[in-house]
């Protein structure tokens, strides 16, 4: 395989390095003026992959971090943080927005590139860590101190290769693999190939633990990767085992037969009329659930989420229903979506219908007055067999009433939607109600052709 033609096109030229320098130091600059002109005791400094010299080219988001001595209270860290970020980009007529991770931070746009301005705290030891993102300052030392340069070709190579494939960033809308973790990865294992071919091997719970700390056992992910700079983190935590598994099946797949197109994305069908195409031609039913999503980071929906999905998934499963897949989508600003896809909206005949325990006698009777017909046991529980003719809509229209609700596990903040304002509908009828983003219609592309991304 021609790793060199892959290289040439992803890595930064010269003149690439120098323009994001340049952007660099004009920012870090100005942050450090304001903040002598403040007299804040802080200080701006370059961290992420453009330190690391990781960085994708054409991908460059620049990690900016002002470091605040371990007495400055939380909330000066966030109040100063905020100003001097703000401060910043206006004096350099970019544009701000504010986003979340572990504290508020500020994100700004200048000439094409985003600059996070990140506020933490100056550590110099894993143990002091007072916030999640004081850690960056030792990972970025520990990387830049142990890389080769040629190793950060092959971690651009690896970065490249998880982008195509859908399983890199950390963030919990994907739940893949952290520029950082790639980097851990070709420190233990080398080079991209070898990478490859130890994840082709990996079993659930493989412990990678580069300083021999020994601190593996007590985590329960499916992939543990002790933290070099803290022992008892494991910088896979956010790694879902669906990504781990997409990772390692495309591994072998690329292993049997190395092909360039695994560096590229694959084609995704982002016209409604494909879309509305491939679900009538499913001999399934899918059905929406669609509502507002509460103002918190994307970062905190999607586990409120999935949470929700699984937990209606399971119930509906359990009532009798036939479930082929959900999934849940959102923009984090006017509409989130659980998906469902059933063999069929209405099941009838009869089903079991499980009772109270045998250590309760005062429901027992209810239960069997109740009920017209001789109910049985099973371990502890009393069973009754009940005609049914649910509707899928039906049942979950019910679920989410009130006296329902807490018969699902729903995340804390989407609960109010789900009792308040939400809608139910075939998914055909979504789609000619919706105005659909790409974002979206991407997607619902995914959900349609879920093993597109593991072959070539
Ligand atoms: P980034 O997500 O920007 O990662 O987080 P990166 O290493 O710069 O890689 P790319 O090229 O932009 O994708 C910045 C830093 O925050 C820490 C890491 O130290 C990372 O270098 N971080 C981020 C984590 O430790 N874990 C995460 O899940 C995310
Ligand atoms: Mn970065």
């Amino acid at each position: 395989m021609d790793f060199d033609s892959i290289l040439r096109k992803i890595k930064p030229t010269q003149k690439d390095k120098e323009k994001v320098e340049n952007l660099s130091n004009k920012i870090i600059k100005q942050l450090n003026t304001i903040i002598k002109d403040e007299k804040i005791d802080s200080e701006a400094v370059l961290l992420g992959s453009i330190a690391k010299d990781t960085w994708l080219k054409g991908k460059a988001d620049i990690d900016i971090f002002l470091t605040f001595s371990l007495n400055t209270s939380q909330e000066d860290l966030k109040k100063y943080g905020l100003k001097i970020g703000h401060k910043c980009i206006d004096n350099l007529k970019g544009k701000c927005e504010e986003r979340y991770a572990s504290h508020p931070y500020v994100t700004g746009f200048i000439g094409g590139y985003s600059i996070d301005i990140v506020p933490c705290y100056k550590i110099n030891d894993g143990d002091q860590i007072k916030s999640a993102v004081d850690r960056t300052l030792l990972h970025t030392k520990y990387i830049k101190k142990n890389i080769s340069k040629k190793q950060t070709d092959e971690v651009l190579l690896l970065k490249k290769f998880m982008e195509s494939i859908e399983t890199y960033g950390s963030e919990s809308k994907v739940g893949g693999f952290a520029g950082y973790l790639c980097e851990l990865l070709i420190l233990k294992y080398d080079t991209f190939c070898a990478v490859l071919k130890a994840a082709s091997k990996w079993k659930k719970h493989t412990i990678i633990d580069l300083e021999n700390y020994g601190t593996g056992k007590q985590f329960n992910d499916p992939l543990i990767v002790i933290d070099p700079v803290d022992k008892n983190r494991n910088v896979a935590a956010s790694l879902s085992l669906q990504k781990m598994a997409e990772f390692m099946a495309a591994s072998r797949n690329f292993i049997k037969e190395p092909k360039l197109e695994y560096f590229e994305k694959t084609e995704k069908f982002t016209e409604l009329k494909d879309i509305i195409t491939l679900f009538n031609i499913k001999s399934t039913e899918t059905y929406v659930v669609s509502f507002k999503p509460p103002k918190i980071p994307e970062d905190t929906i999607y586990p409120q989420l999935r949470k929700t999905e699984r937990s209606l998934a399971s119930k509906l499963t359990k009532e009798g229903f036939i479930i082929f897949k959900t999934s849940s989508w959102t923009d984090s600003e006017n509409l989130a979506i659980i998906l469902i896809e059933v063999a069929s909206k209405n099941i009838s005949g009869y089903k079991n219908y499980t009772g109270p325990r045998i250590w309760d006698e005062n429901h027992q009777e209810k239960f069997i007055l109740k009920h017209n017909t001789i109910p049985w046991i099973e371990g502890e529980y009393w069973l009754v067999k009940v005609s049914t003719t649910d509707n899928i809509e039906e049942l979950i229209k019910n679920l989410f009433k009130p006296e329902n609700i807490h018969y699902l596990k729903v995340g804390k903040n989407i609960k109010n939607q789900l009792l308040n304002e939400y809608s139910i509908m075939e998914i055909k009828e979504f789609l000619s109600n919706n105005q659909l983003s790409i974002d979206l219609l991407e997607f619902l592309s995914d959900f349609l052709i879920p093993g597109k991304n593991l072959f070539r």
